[in-house]
């Protein structure tokens, strides 16, 4: 009999894995604790901006025509404990307030909700991002609280999608790490992932805790790339040098590699500020926090960035202050192709310039309603051009498509001074400075 899948939290990753399990051919249950979410999921509506999602649930949300009726939604625990053979487990793990370590208490109230309606065999997959030795933890709460008891087996599986990739990354991964100690655990996780997700992938299996760790330390690198070409920007600023060339030269080396070595304001999101310092939390934890002392420095010369982008500003504005200056901010959301603000550099940026009696107006393509929330003080526009009009300095913070197809000449028309900062090193220099623009950018030189 076919495998029945549940998928517990329907954020970004959860919505997605759900989706992808259906088109795969499995029924799927997908479970939120939030109704709301759960209503419109039902609908084939997805509740943030991920390119292809909407279309992939459309395609298999029961009760939606021509749908293949193979995915459906709940709130109820008791459900999804009777139908799962696989119950993955997908909700988020957000940096906790005024610390440094995550906050594990979703995890934590899934796997205690899930356990006591687990009345026969049936493997739960961890699939958030934890800190090394929760899954030997939830392993032992699952062997305390499911009536089925040794039935019930845990996997940890990480995942390593992007926001604005989602669809893709799941249904193509780089590779699938499992973290396991049986091996019908491992078999029953080689079946769910088959063809064709599973196809071309590298199929790792690993202990508990080296799965968990794969993922921190992944996001790790990554945070570290990005730090390590900022700095880069910062010594090229100081010596005259262009960033963009020297990642260019550097990156041709396939040890290096090109990826990731984009400097400007940043990295941010809901994954790598948090992760390195869950990360440099649980090494403390576990006496290992020198190991981990350099990703502090990655974290500083990240939010350093920010600050940097201010400055560069307020220079451009005058020096001293931004009293009686019209600032416009391109981007609000933390990387294109997503609706996703949290922890997001440009939205940081204008915070600080707003803050400091700047008149910002912002515009992003698809984040102003997230934006809106978070940031309700700050001015908006519905378009690039009316958040430009009069503005003394525009500062490019998210790196959509819509801004590099922006014509530099006719916003040269609209401005009060045609000063461009490009806080992500992404728009052509060449073309603003032949409209007049005054053309900036993070660890280059000026004209
Ligand atoms: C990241 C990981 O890439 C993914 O594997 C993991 O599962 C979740 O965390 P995501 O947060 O969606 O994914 O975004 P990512 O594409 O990694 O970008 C993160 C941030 O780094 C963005 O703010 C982006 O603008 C910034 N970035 C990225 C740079 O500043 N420079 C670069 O060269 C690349």
């Amino acid at each position: 009999m076919a495998l029945k899948i549940t998928v517990i939290g329907t954020g970004y990753l959860g919505a997605t894995h759900a989706a992808a399990m259906a088109e795969l051919g499995f029924e799927v249950l997908g479970l939120d604790v939030v109704p709301e979410k759960i209503d419109m999921l039902s609908a084939g509506r997805v509740p943030m901006y991920e390119p292809g999602l909407e279309e992939l649930l459309r395609r298999h949300v029961a009760g939606i025509e021509g749908s293949s009726g193979r995915l459906r939604f709940t709130t109820s625990y008791e459900e999804a404990g009777e139908f799962g053979d696989v119950h993955f487990v997908c909700v988020n793990t957000p940096q906790k307030h005024g610390e440094y370590a995550c906050d594990m208490s979703y995890v934590d109230s899934a796997f205690a909700s899930l356990a006591p309606h687990l009345k026969r065999p049936a493997l739960v997959v961890g699939k958030s991002t934890v800190p090394v030795g929760s899954a030997e933890r939830l392993g032992r709460l699952l062997a305390e609280k499911a009536p089925a008891g040794p039935d019930v087996e845990l996997a940890w599986n990480p995942e390593f999608l992007r926001e604005g990739f989602a669809v893709d990354d799941t249904l193509h991964p780089d590779r699938i790490v499992v973290g396991v100690e049986s091996e019908s655990a491992e078999k029953l996780l080689r079946e769910v992932y088959a063809t064709p997700v599973g196809e071309g992938s590298p199929f790792v299996v690993t202990d508990f805790p080296t799965a968990e760790l794969v993922k921190t330390a992944a996001n790790s690198f990554l945070a570290t790339k990005i730090s390590f070409i900022n700095a880069m920007a910062e010594v090229c600023e100081a010596a005259g040098g262009d960033v963009v060339k020297l990642a260019e030269a550097i990156g041709y080396d396939e040890r290096i590699g090109k990826k990731f070595l984009r400097a400007g304001v940043g990295f941010g999101g809901g994954c790598l500020p948090k992760d390195i310092r869950a990360f440099m939390a649980r090494a403390g934890e576990l006496g290992a926090d020198q190991a981990l002392t350099f990703l502090r420095e990655v974290d500083s010369i990240n939010m350093r960035r920010r600050g940097h982008m201010v400055e560069l500003a307020r220079e451009t504005v005058g020096g001293t202050s931004f009293l009686g200056k019209r600032v416009a901010v391109l981007g609000a959301t933390f990387k294109p192709d997503s609706d996703d603000v949290r922890d997001s550099p440009a939205l940081n940026v204008a915070g600080q310039i707003h803050l400091q009696g700047g008149q910002v107006t912002v515009y992003d393509p698809k984040g102003m309603d997230n934006a809106r929330r978070l940031f309700p003080t700050l001015g908006y526009a519905d378009t690039a051009r009316e958040a430009v009009r009069g503005a003394d300095v525009v500062l490019h913070l998210t790196e959509w498509r819509e801004f590099r197809e922006l014509d530099p000449a006719e916003l040269a028309e609209v401005v009060t001074s045609p000063i461009i900062l490009d806080g992500r090193n992404a728009l052509d220099p060449v073309a603003w400075r032949e409209a007049g623009w005054t053309y900036r950018a993070m660890g280059r030189p000026r004209a």
